[in-house]
């Protein structure tokens, strides 16, 4: 069996209802961030941890996300003939190259853990990655490459976390904490609870969106088991496959931004936008004058 990890789930068929009516025609997954789609966003830091294959969970209405990773003849023609050879470059970056990306339907939105299982035949039985498109990071190196390196120490299950605010843990999945694990500063799940009332969570780290799963994992998704909210839920299968093998949890070294929501979408475009040396300072001076006629 190989067990480095080689593939990743993107599921991409969620209906976005948080982010109506700007995702009534248009996938949750292509709004932008400064200048790029989220999909984009979670394609780099996946091929950063080393990702060699990326499954995408599609459904009715996301086909303008297949054509954000195809060529575009007649643009590209035109910014040749145009002299806009960087733009070129820009666009080629991103492009997998061919086979390197699989589609495969997930016809009615289940759930999370539902869309996970539509991939099982194209993971096949190796470990796998899992990133949720509406989460991005700003991370050094990568969240997912943090959470390689300490799957490749620990084995097993390895979730990524981040600290909430202690009275918001009602609003995430919340995982207790064990004994260290590895030489870096991940440690043992002793349990994961979801959406916890805050004086009854194991901790105020939730987990946000990246995670490591062995195959079986399929096992007990397939049982297809409604929970939360009546859909298939991702957490429940994995609160079951720990009964049966180790997870980690990994607090990488970075922050992530919900651009599922509102706040954490706008909050997104201006740490981004922030980090660009050629936006940087126009939009400091544009942030300051927002503020003071706001009052802040
Ligand atoms: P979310 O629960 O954040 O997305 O799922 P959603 O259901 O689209 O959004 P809201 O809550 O209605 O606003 C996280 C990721 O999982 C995908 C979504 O597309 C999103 O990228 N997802 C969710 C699926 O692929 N299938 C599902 O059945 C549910």
């Amino acid at each position: 069996m190989n067990s480095r990890i080689r593939k990743a789930v993107f599921p991409v068929a969620g209906l976005g209802t948080r982010f109506l009516p700007a995702t009534k025609a248009m996938p949750k997954e292509m709004l932008t961030v400064v200048d790029r789609p989220l999909i984009q966003y979670v394609i780099d830091e996946a091929r950063a941890a080393g990702i060699e294959h990326f499954v995408l969970i599609t459904g009715r209405g996301k086909g303008v996300i297949a054509d954000h990773f195809d060529f575009q003849i007649e643009l590209e023609a035109t910014l040749r003939e145009r002299g806009k050879t960087e733009a070129v470059e820009q666009l080629a970056a991103f492009m997998p190259t061919p086979g390197q990306m699989s589609f495969t339907r997930q016809q009615s939105p289940l759930g999370l853990g539902h869309a996970v299982w539509c991939a099982h035949d194209l993971i096949g039985d190796e470990p796998f990655a899992v990133l949720l498109p509406d989460m991005i990071m700003q991370a050094d190196p990568g969240c997912m490459a943090e959470m390689v390196a300490v799957y490749n120490e620990t084995g097993g299950n390895v979730i990524a976390v981040e600290e909430c605010d202690p009275a918001l843990t009602n609003q995430y999945g919340i995982v207790g904490v064990g004994k260290k694990a590895g030489t870096g500063g991940a440690f043992e799940i002793t349990g994961m609870v979801e959406k916890p009332a805050p004086d009854k969570a194991p901790s105020n780290l939730y987990i946000n969106g990246r995670y490591i799963l062995q195959p079986q994992i399929f096992a007990h998704l397939a049982k297809q088991q409604r929970g939360a909210g009546g859909e298939i839920q991702l957490t429940d299968a994995m609160i079951a496959l720990s009964k049966e093998q180790p997870f980690y949890g990994c607090r990488f070294n970075g922050r992530t931004y919900d651009c599922g929501s509102k706040i954490g979408f706008l909050t997104a475009n201006i740490a981004f936008g922030l980090d660009r040396p050629e936006l940087s300072s126009e939009l400091k001076q544009e942030l300051r004058e927002l503020l003071a006629k706001h009052g802040g």
